[in-house]
């Protein structure tokens, strides 16, 4: 899978990049993320990437010229997958993740200032993602919260895919609690069934943990599923 991602500020993705799972995945070629500065994309002498808004207000806008030209030399003419990272996109969730996870190809579009042209929103974005109902100064950590959901996803990133498959969410449900030892640590001992050595009851007390927890935490996962 190649990853694009559309930044003024690059050098973010330094330690991500060189760090992890992200990391090993590039090592092995399953995942290969290009950064490109936007700022490269600009004509002008100073280099501006963003300006004031049209109709007033406060903050700036992020140009739409070095954007077009960003996103479409990328594009080649190929048709692929732009996501913008906006607090008005639509709640990143494991559904939207694993279906991005086979794409052969993404670009990411990190905004900061206000927002990005609405021109370039119309024109060449095909996906709007807000990673929480909060606001934050750019995109950055949005994408780089996408590109970890997605590539411990791809085939053969994590060598147990069935850790990443019965994670929290993956089945639509929270995790349970892991142990590990000791045995005993002050005074708490490990549940007696994990300890049991029977499989089929401890795939039991686990789904009735995940669906307590859901329940409890999550109504909205836990009853939007029935
Ligand atoms: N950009 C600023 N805030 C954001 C958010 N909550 N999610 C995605 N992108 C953002």
């Amino acid at each position: 899978m190649k990853i694009d991602v559309l930044t003024i500020f690059p050098e973010l993705f330094a330690s991500f990049l060189e760090n992890g799972i992200v990391f090993r995945a590039r090592g092995k070629n399953l995942l290969d993320i290009q950064l490109h500065n936007i700022r490269d994309y600009t004509t002008d002498k100073h280099h501006q990437v963003d300006d004031y808004p049209f109709g007033g207000g406060a903050g700036m806008v992020m140009k739409p010229e070095p954007l077009y030209d960003a996103i479409t030399s990328l594009m080649e003419g190929e048709k692929i997958p732009v996501i913008y990272f906006t607090p008005q996109g639509r709640l990143l969730n494991q559904d939207i993740v694993n279906r991005y996870k086979d794409k052969e190809r993404i670009i990411l579009l990190c905004g900061h200032y206000k927002e990005i042209d609405q021109r370039i929103r119309d024109m060449l974005v095909t996906d709007e993602i807000s990673i929480g109902d909060y606001v934050l100064s750019g995109g950055e950590v949005p994408a780089m919260v996408m590109i970890d959901a997605v590539s411990r996803l791809v085939d053969g990133v994590i060598g147990d895919i069935e850790s990443a498959l019965t994670d929290s969410h993956q089945k639509g449900l929270l995790g349970v609690p892991h142990y590990t030892r000791p045995y005993r640590f002050l005074d708490r001992v490990v549940p007696e069934v994990l300890i049991s050595g029977n499989h089929a009851e401890i795939d039991k007390w686990r789904d009735t943990k995940a669906k307590e927890l859901t329940r409890e935490r999550r109504p909205d996962l836990y009853y939007g599923k029935r």
